[in-house]
């Protein structure tokens, strides 16, 4: 495997000026510190896409799109990760130089890269299962032979199969992988009652799922059993590499025919995406069965604007589906909709009918969704004036979503034809909901507004953008652990390498200094607390990695502030000696240049070190680790006003440690709270069996929370202890 070597992508990242990089695309005008122009992710006519050059970070107010260089590249152009570091290098002439991993590397490297080696490997070893052994050809290949799934799309999905005798975990310990990664990927457990290691996918064909750059997930396992009892498809569960909601399965197979068809169909199941792969309809994915999330469709939007939806033609599932297509409108997306006959899906479709028949059906048979939708919600409706102004309502809602006006007014025009009724009426309704879901944002958005999230550049805003409704008093809400856990990771992002204390050594009575990253991993350590959100505790165990080679590069960068000092200071002495008067002025100067110049490098290596882990997270090759970072790098405080009070007389990095020991203990006091809720429900189980001996040791563990949480409640005073009450 050969990646981007760790100096080049230090090089790409650091030439990469993020106005400079944006302004390709988009026109800038400068706004104070920062440039603002309109978003190229969505239509708009007043600016909201705000670039802060200081931070490198760009990003849209109104539709939330941004990130680093790197992420405005991947999003814009669709790239991934790597490719838009490529283009990013053209752009900047930089050399590529490349490296080649090692077996070893890729084991010790993060957590994520070792389960995503043992996916990859235990793709090919389900592969190898599937097409050469005797089993596996017996029962999965032939499998695969009665659905009329061809060798080509067996190696184009890259499906497999495995074995019933727990084949994969035992080869997998052989072959040196980790049972912990086992375990976490999913591909593994240990049976309760044996202790014996097992497989999960066990006697299943195997449905790999890819992330869009093509990296193996999670697994999707089918049962070869027409057992009703039996779970049909077993799939991976959730982990720092997999988010059921955030990926589309067959997208990366996908991608180049939707880009060249200029549009995506979507499917239900991955039977379906195969089978019509197989008919040589390749712009195909499906949303496994679940209704599409707002992750996936901006997934899917990164390569198109066109998605046309394939029915079957079951009435119940049309009507239920017809919800979730809101979601695809909302987000800007043209929809339409083809529906099968009677009794097809598109797998069986596609397998009952030629190539060229398939494809002529999609051509013919596709029908724009708004229009289909009206139809169908009239012809029930028939003559009943009730189910008519419910049918219209429903219509006038969807219209009500599309962003672009020029569409909605088409829509509204097609829709007075077949509803019979007035563009007047119609429109004057469309706009009404339009007021309505305006309204419904704001209020989401005052609510933003009052956790003060929105970062510096918010100020450069134009005042008319978005006039700000009137503030009312924030509603009380409640924070999940995950939210707590952020307000820590937004400080190790904003300022995870600065100096916190000193450690010193018991033994030799040595100190050195400990940044504030490793200050909360210590006591995280210490108080054996993990991280309950798989995204944070990503970004966390990235964070480390990456702090990991700041000693060297701060040497570098040292140098390098050396150099810069150097030119000052040699500058100033010219010019002094070409003004100065006389040589006491000279002695004057000199000595005041000099501290000046030292004042310089000092403040270089500062900023140096302030943005060292952040510049690394927002540029992260981990797509959600990127995303968080990017995040967190905007906001200012999500939880608690408390600080702002303070903030004017000094800054955040000026209390840091104390802002940091105060998050800490926050988090702390919600974990014991969430521990609290969780006696509490055991207890009224016990109570309502009876069991007193539970209760018993239930009480005392209750006691001894609530005196844990006396101390918080003395550390953080009573604001605190109140407001997370619930
Ligand atoms: N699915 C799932 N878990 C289930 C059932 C379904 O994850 N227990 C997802 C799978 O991604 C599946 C999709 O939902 O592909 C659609 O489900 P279904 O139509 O039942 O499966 P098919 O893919 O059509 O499978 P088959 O044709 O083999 O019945
Ligand atoms: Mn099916």
């Amino acid at each position: 495997m050969k990646r981007i070597d760790r100096e080049t992508i230090g090089k790409i990242l650091d030439a990469a000026d993020i106005v400079d990089v944006v302004s390709d695309f988009v026109s800038l005008k400068r706004r104070g510190a920062n440039y603002i122009g309109l978003c190229p992710f969505h239509n708009e006519r007043t600016p909201s896409f705000s670039v802060s050059k200081a931070r490198g970070i760009c990003k849209c107010f109104s539709c939330g799109k941004g990130g680093s260089a790197v992420g405005f590249i991947m999003e814009h152009e669709g790239y991934s990760y790597n490719e838009a570091l490529r283009y990013l290098a053209k752009k900047y002439h930089i050399e590529i130089k490349e490296e080649e991993m090692s077996p070893e590397e890729q084991q010790a490297d993060l957590e994520r890269e070792s389960m995503l080696a043992i996916n990859e490997w235990a793709m090919e070893r389900f592969r190898y299962f599937l097409t050469q052994t005797e089993s596996g050809r017996d029962i999965g290949l032939s499998y695969f032979r009665e659905r009329g799934i061809n060798d080509t799309m067996i190696e184009r999905y890259r499906l497999g199969y495995d074995l019933l005798n727990d084949e994969l975990s035992k080869e997998a310990l052989v072959a040196g992988y980790n049972e912990k990664y086992l375990i976490e990927t999913g591909l593994s457990y240990r049976k309760e009652s044996t202790g014996k290691l097992c497989d999960r996918f066990k006697g299943r064909v195997i449905f790999p799922v890819f992330s869009v750059s093509g990296k193996v997930v999670a697994f999707g396992g089918r049962t070869l059993k027409s057992d009703k009892n039996v779970a049909k498809y077993v799939n991976s569960p959730e982990s720092i590499i997999y988010s059921k909601s955030s990926e589309v399965y067959g997208l990366y197979q996908a991608k180049q025919a939707i880009v060249k068809k200029g549009f995506c169909i979507l499917t239900e199941g991955y039977m379906d995406v195969i089978s019509m792969s197989q008919a040589g309809i390749e712009n195909v994915v499906a949303s496994s069965g679940t209704s599409l999330t707002k992750g996936q469709i901006r997934l899917i939007h990164r390569f198109t604007d066109k998605v046309t939806v394939m029915y079957d033609s079951d009435a119940a599932g049309i009507k239920a589906s017809m919800r979730g297509i809101d979601l695809l409108l909302a987000e800007g997306l043209d929809i339409y909709i083809i529906l099968l006959p009677e009794g097809d899906d598109p797998d069986s479709f596609a397998q009952s009918h030629s190539s060229t028949e398939v494809e002529e059906y999609i051509a013919t048979k596709s029908e724009d969704f708004i229009s289909f939708k009206t139809k169908i919600l009239i012809g029930d409706a028939g003559d009943d004036p009730i189910k008519r102004t419910m049918a219209i309502k429903d219509v006038v809602g969807s219209i009500a979503v599309i962003p672009d006006e020029l569409k909605r007014t088409v829509y509204i025009q097609e829709c007075s034809r077949m509803l019979n009724m007035s563009e007047e009426t119609l429109k004057r309704q469309v706009s009404i909901v339009r007021r309505k879901n305006y309204e419904a944002v704001q209020k989401e958005k005052e609510k933003e507004a009052a956790r003060e999230s929105i970062a510096d550049i918010v100020e450069t805003q134009p005042d008319t953008a978005v006039s700000k409704p009137n503030q009312r008093r924030n509603e009380p809400r409640y924070f999940t652990l995950g939210d707590y856990e952020k307000e820590v990771l937004r400080y190790i992002v904003r300022y995870g390498c600065l100096h916190a204390c000193y450690n010193i050594d018991k033994n030799t009575g040595d100190s050195t200094s400990m940044n504030i990253l490793h200050f909360i991993a210590n006591d995280l350590t210490n108080d054996g607390i993990t991280f309950s959100d798989p995204d944070n505790a990503a970004l966390f165990s990235e964070a480390l990695m990456i702090s990991g080679c700041f000693e060297e590069d701060l040497r570098a960068a040292a140098l390098q502030a050396e150099e810069i000092k150097k030119e000052y200071f040699e500058k100033g002495v010219e010019e002094i000696r070409a003004t100065a008067k006389n040589f006491d002025e000279i002695r004057k100067r000199e000595e005041f240049l000099r501290e000046k110049a030292l004042a310089e490098y000092d403040r270089y290596l500062h900023d140096f070190a302030v943005s060292y882990l952040e510049r690394h997270l927002i540029s992260s090759s981990n797509d959600r680790v990127r995303r968080l970072a990017t995040d967190l790098a905007m906001e200012k405080h999500k939880l608690s006003k408390y600080h702002s009070r303070f903030s004017k007389v000094t800054t955040e990095e000026d209390r840091i440690i104390q802002l940091v020991v105060q998050a800490m203990n926050v988090w702390k006091l919600a974990i014991l709270h969430q521990r609290e809720a969780d006696i509490l429900q055991r207890m009224q189980a016990a109570l309502a069996a009876s069991n007193s001996e539970e209760v018993e040791k239930l009480m005392i563990e209750k006691h001894k929370l609530y005196q844990e949480k006396k101390e918080f409640g003395h550390l953080l005073g009573d604001r605190v202890t109140c407001s997370s009450n619930k």
